[in-house]
């Protein structure tokens, strides 16, 4: 019997990719995102992750007809950029409410059926952001951090099921995420800010247009989900992006501070 996966952000970049490499794998995927989605081998399941209700229905549809869920790849998200001082709450919110409380609503809403799969899967994905604050990225940054304590906690909630938790954190990936993110204009930020804002937010499309493509992410998720044992973290990018999250734990915070700061400034 095939087993069946949940993949969230489907109708872009990596999920849009994963899905139907899982399903040209033998899976049977369900593709989930605001949009509904037509991929070769994919069932569309269109739900807003941040809506709880909506998100249960979904699943409820899912259950009915699949009966089981062996693996959930949870790869929507989004970004945003602004200052601490004058980001509008309301986007800041909106960010927190789809990768935070997004990814408390999946697991709450899959985990019942995981953990009835002799082999529950559940990979979430976090960022490289996630593992340190960036300026003018803060509350992108603190919503990737989360979803890593998540992620943390709920392994150790899980000993003694069958259901295993990763948390990937990819670099830079050259897919819409900048165009379609919130990116608060640099005329509303006061001047203390304005230049150094706008570089870094110029750097940051730049690297992302420059990034890892969407596929070798997907390829990397796939090897990470068909290992037998997974590791608590996944880190997908280049050598400096991986080094750059063990600096940020071993070296003092000033020197790593002082380090971020050249990069940004
Ligand atoms: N791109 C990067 O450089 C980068 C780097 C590190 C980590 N990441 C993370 O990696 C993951 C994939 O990134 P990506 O660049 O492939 O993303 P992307 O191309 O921007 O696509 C985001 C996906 O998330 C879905 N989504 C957003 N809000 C949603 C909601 N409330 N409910 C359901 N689905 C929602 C979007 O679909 P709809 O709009 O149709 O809902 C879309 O399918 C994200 O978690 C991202 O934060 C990205």
């Amino acid at each position: 019997m095939s087993q069946v996966a949940l993949v969230t952000g489907a109708s872009s970049g990596v999920g849009e990719s994963l899905a139907p490499l899982l399903a040209s794998r033998g899976w049977r995927v369900y593709g989930m995102s605001r949009r509904s989605v037509d991929l070769p081998g994919v069932f569309a399941l269109p739900a807003d992750i941040s809506d709880a209700e909506a998100l249960g229905r979904a699943i409820g549809e899912l259950k009915a007809r699949e009966g089981r869920l062996d693996a959930v790849l949870h790869c929507a998200g989004v970004g945003g950029a602004g200052a601490v001082e004058s980001m509008p709450t309301g986007r800041a919110r909106r960010i927190m409410e789809t990768n935070f409380w997004g990814s408390w609503n999946l697991c709450q809403s899959t985990l019942p059926l995981l953990r009835q799969s002799p082999r529950g899967r559940l990979l979430l994905v976090s960022s490289i952001a996630g593992h340190m604050g960036i300026p003018f990225r803060s509350v992108y940054c603190a919503s990737k951090a989360s979803v890593i304590a998540l992620s943390d906690s709920l392994r150790l909630e899980l000993q003694g099921s069958a259901v295993q938790v990763s948390c990937i954190s990819p670099g830079d990936i050259a897919t819409n995420s900048i165009a379609t993110q919130y990116r608060q204009p640099a005329a509303e930020l006061d001047p203390l800010y304005r230049a150094r804002y706008q570089r870094a937010d110029d750097a940051m499309a730049a690297n992302v247009d420059h990034g890892m493509s969407a596929s070798h992410v997907a390829e990397e998720m796939m090897r990470i989900l068909l290992k037998k044992q997974l590791a608590p973290h996944y880190v997908i990018g280049e050598p400096v992006q991986k080094i750059s999250t063990v600096a940020r734990r071993l070296l003092p915070a000033r020197a790593w501070e002082w380090i971020l700061g050249r990069y940004y400034s």
